[in-house]
């Protein structure tokens, strides 16, 4: 959809060498995305929040090296200040894919410094924030290069596009507040292709929402999303998990309007149970979550039925929880973190995180 072979610097007159430098957020889908096909398209469409303290810094710095034929990457790679081989090979490999989006890479030396808010070890995802801010800085660089991205919508629509062949929830972290990724009736302007931002549509409660993240562990994955996707082509339940997902998207999406949050919530659980289901009727199945995970839900659904507060859990694609609720209930809530739940958690770690504004060019 973005090769353009005419993005190539001329070398009778080469750039100066620059920096470029985006901090981008993760974001935690309500509605999941969980079955791709093709080149990184999403089976169902996904909607998300944006978050503000987990996050991702990552500079660019770029020097034209006159190499328009090469089939490599020149490319230095650091991870929190140190070379990190895995990550290099990743993210080359990732820059060479793009040959066709971006032939100017092939031109420059680049080199790459990253490195994320959250402790590496606490087992929060980086590759939504990680592979966010990359594409930003790309889109940024393609800018300069060529001023080729002026419009901030079409320059953020880039930015979810290639964001998105990084790792699929990656294209949802580009707008503030909320995002929707895949063809849905319920959104005008969805595509498989990149997300659009709607938050700007949902109401103010959904802006001041805290989502805080009990880190039961911190292990690696024993099976990683990528595996898990593939998975669900064998799943017998796929199909109508498809359609399920579709509907969630379109109810959610209605009372994020209206501002209901009780079915915001009841979807965000249902949701994560559901995805946590797939992977246990997977073959192979297997489990993620972990007792403290259940725990935390079965107290979670104590506490609200107790007080009658709207607190909420979701889970990702591992054993962490997190926790949903709006601003107004913040101190009732913490105390209840620091009473009942995080006893549950690794060395009694938490992310406090909340819905924020987007990624941000340094
Ligand atoms: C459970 O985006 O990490 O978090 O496209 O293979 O990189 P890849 O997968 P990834 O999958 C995320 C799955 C999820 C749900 C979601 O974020 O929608």
């Amino acid at each position: 959809m973005y090769e353009n072979p005419r993005l190539v610097l001329d070398s009778s007159n080469p750039p100066e060498p620059g920096s470029i430098v985006w901090r981008s957020p993760s974001n935690i889908a309500i509605v999941k995305y969980w079955g791709k096909y093709g080149l990184q398209l999403p089976r169902n469409p996904s909607l998300s929040l944006t978050l503000a303290s987990s996050f991702t810094d990552t500079q660019l710095e770029y020097e034209f090296r006159d190499e328009a034929h090469s089939k490599s990457v020149d490319l230095d790679f650091f991870f929190h200040q140190e070379t990190n081989e895995a990550f290099q090979a990743k993210t080359a490999a990732f820059l060479e894919s793009l040959f066709p989006v971006f032939p100017f890479l092939k031109q420059l030396k680049l080199t790459i410094r990253t490195g994320n808010s959250f402790p590496h070890s606490a087992g929060i995802a980086s590759s939504a924030s990680g592979m966010s801010a990359l594409a930003l800085c790309l889109c940024s660089l393609e800018d300069s290069l060529f001023g080729t991205l002026q419009d901030p919508a079409e320059f953020d629509r880039k930015a979810s596009f290639i964001a998105r062949l990084g790792s699929g929830s990656a294209c949802r972290s580009i707008f503030p507040h909320a995002a929707v990724w895949g063809r849905t009736q319920a959104v005008s302007g969805s595509s498989d292709e990149y997300a659009v931002p709607v938050g700007e549509q949902f109401h103010d409660v959904f802006r001041d929402l805290h989502d805080d993240i009990l880190i039961v562990s911190s292990d690696e994955k024993a099976v990683s999303s990528r595996d898990g996707h593939a998975l669900m082509d064998g799943n017998p339940f796929a199909e109508p998990r498809y359609a399920q997902a579709r509907q969630r998207l379109s109810t959610l999406y209605d009372a994020m309007r209206s501002g209901d949050l009780d079915t915001f919530g009841k979807i965000a659980e249902d949701e994560a149970l559901t995805l946590h289901a797939l992977m246990m009727c997977s073959n192979p199945s297997y489990m993620l979550m972990r007792p403290d995970s259940v725990a935390i839900m079965e107290k979670v659904r104590e506490y609200r039925a107790a007080t009658g507060h709207p607190v909420y859990f979701t889970l990702d694609a591992g054993p962490n929880v997190h926790l949903l609720y709006p601003g107004n209930i913040i101190h009732e809530v913490r105390a209840f973190i620091e009473d009942a739940l995080k006893k549950h958690c690794e060395n009694g770690y938490v992310q406090e995180d909340w819905v924020g504004e987007g990624p941000e060019e340094m």
